[in-house]
């Protein structure tokens, strides 16, 4: 960990699934969830080797939720960030992401980018983005500029 970067910033490629989900778990506290009393945390490793973390934000005007994956990818993107390696998600029952943070995942990130899913106990699944969002529309679909 580098003295001039973040807590949650991780220096390395290789960050371990572990690491990406304690950094996820380390703001779940933060989610705000006054309505559905869902709360989820994020983290993800961008390609520029630093960890983004988000919770997900709800609003009384319901549709202006943000989700904490979007939260975790637009807080990477807004640091300059342009590629996304690796997921983490953290709720009580390793719930999976929206269908709009996969094309969000996919906007950023490869077809073989993992997304680890796990509970507050630990118990951790694995996926590949296309697994979650098989024959994705991206940019490779619109025509050549
Ligand atoms: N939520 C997320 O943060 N990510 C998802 O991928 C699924 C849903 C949030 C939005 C809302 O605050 C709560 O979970 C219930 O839908």
């Amino acid at each position: 960990m580098s003295d001039t970067k973040s807590e949650h910033e991780a220096t390395t490629e290789a960050v371990r699934p572990e690491d990406l989900l304690t950094a996820a778990r380390s703001v779940y506290a933060n989610a705000y969830a006054p309505y559905s009393q869902y709360s989820v945390a994020a983290a993800v490793l961008a390609d520029n080797g630093k960890v983004y973390t988000g919770c997900n934000v709800e609003n009384a005007v319901y549709p202006l939720t943000i989700c904490a994956e979007r939260a975790a990818i637009f807080s990477a993107v807004s640091d300059g960030a342009r590629r996304v390696k690796a997921v983490a998600v953290v709720t009580a029952n390793a719930g999976a992401p929206c269908g709009s943070c996969r094309q969000v995942m996919r906007e950023f990130g490869d077809d073989d980018m993992p997304v680890f899913l796990a509970d507050l106990a630990g118990n951790t699944t694995r996926y590949t983005l296309a697994e979650l969002l098989p024959q994705s529309f991206s940019v490779d679909d619109l025509p050549a500029k």
